[in-house]
């Protein structure tokens, strides 16, 4: 079996779905609970022995150490992670917390589970800890695709607090010989994508007929990558991904925000349009730019598809049209995760 943690998570959920949707291969999903983390999205496995569900903290060594005892996976895929750049502004405590004291606890908790394993089983264990682009900084427009040699230049407390981790799984490599694999991520977007990412905010405010934010001049680009092509990404990188080695991830998907935003209205005008008959266009409004706002990212994902043979299996248009669908369709997840703390985020960041 494996172990996820963070796998009540966008991404994490994602890829609990789809990994027992083609192995059956059990899964203990290690995942807190915080405000990202939704049982809601793992319904469709209630009473399914294969998904081990466990509320814990990546940073409780001493449960960690037990559960692997217990179950002796073959693989741990560290999902867990405070995940949002704007939360990392207003409140960067939980983000060093979380992300580089957690992991750290992880880290040694793996370590002491690993280094005891018989040859074989040590030999064929993994770490696989999943990353972002956001670690290598910010690109101006006409330079090159970020690259796995690139340096690391994180500039907000999230890519500062995911770097530091990406750091320390490298040196529990160097130093101790864990089996660890890096990913390292472009934007996700796609279903049960939590509402504060700009995809599922915009898709939603818009059918609220609320407005549609744009931070600064909505000139930012992102690369964005379907979360089931990130996810296949992650399944090849376990099965054959060399030890120590890390594999950028991206669909050569590079948009600005306000493309994003405009294809999605685009996308609602045909599939649900407005009850006055006006474009959601209409509701773009601009906004003060978050602080330290990376311009541009983009990830060179050679290395991936040239030495392990993935590709995406969505562009963008055909992935946000999913999305956009998916949304429509998923009103009663969407109305569970729109509560309580969701709210309170909301006013807390757009009610000026
Ligand atoms: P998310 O915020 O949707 O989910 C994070 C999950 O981790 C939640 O279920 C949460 O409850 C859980 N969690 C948080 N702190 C925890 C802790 N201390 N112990 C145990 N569980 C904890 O995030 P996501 O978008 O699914 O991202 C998953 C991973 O992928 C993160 O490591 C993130 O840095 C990385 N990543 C995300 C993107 C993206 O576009 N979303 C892109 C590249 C990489
Ligand atoms: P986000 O989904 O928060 O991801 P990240 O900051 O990790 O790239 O934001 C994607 C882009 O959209 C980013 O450039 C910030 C911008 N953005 C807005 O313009 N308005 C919004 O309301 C949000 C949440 C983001």
């Amino acid at each position: 079996m494996i172990l996820v943690t963070g796998g009540a998570g966008f991404i994490g959920g994602n890829f609990v779905l789809d990994w027992l949707a083609q192995s059956d291969e059990p899964v203990i999903n290690l995942d807190k609970l915080t405000y990202a983390g939704n049982l809601d999205t793992l319904n469709s496995l209630d009473g399914d022995a294969r998904h081990i569900f466990v509320r814990a903290d990546i940073g409780d060594r001493e449960l960690i150490t037990k559960l692997l005892a217990e179950h002796q996976p073959r693989a741990v895929i560290n999902f867990a992670a405070e995940s949002h750049v704007d939360r990392s502004i207003s409140g960067p405590g939980e983000f060093i917390q979380t992300n580089v004291v957690g992991t750290f606890n992880l880290l040694e908790a793996v370590r002491g589970y690993w280094s005891v394993l018989p040859a074989e089983q040590k030999d064929a264990f993994r770490f696989l800890h999943v990353s972002t682009d956001e670690v290598y900084g910010s690109l101006e427009l006409n330079d090159p695709a970020f690259r796995e040699d690139n340096n690391y230049e994180p500039n907000s407390p999230y890519s500062a607090s995911k770097a530091a981790s990406d750091h320390l799984v490298r040196a529990w490599h160097h130093t101790y010989g864990l089996p660890v694999l890096t990913t390292n991520c472009s934007n996700n977007y796609g279903p049960y994508h939590f509402p504060e990412k700009l995809i599922p905010l915009v898709i939603l405010n818009a059918l609220a007929g609320k407005p549609l934010p744009i931070y600064g001049d909505g000139m930012q680009i992102r690369d964005w990558l379907y979360v089931k092509d990130h996810c296949s990404a992650i399944r090849r990188v376990l099965e054959a991904g060399k030890p120590g080695e890390t594999y950028n991830v991206g669909g050569w998907n590079e948009k600005p925000n306000i493309d994003v935003v405009k294809t999605i209205c685009a996308i609602l005008d045909q599939l649900k349009p407005r009850a006055d008959g006006k474009p959601y266009v209409e509701q773009i409004t601009y906004v003060t730019d978050r602080p330290g706002h990376d311009r541009r990212y983009a990830i060179d994902a050679t290395k991936l598809e040239r030495e392990l043979g993935w590709k995406p299996a969505e562009t963008f248009e055909t992935g946000i049209r999913k999305t956009v669908q998916w949304y429509l369709d998923s009103q009663d997840w969407v109305q569970n995760v729109t509560s309580g703390s969701y709210r309170e985020w909301v006013s807390k960041q757009y009610g000026a």
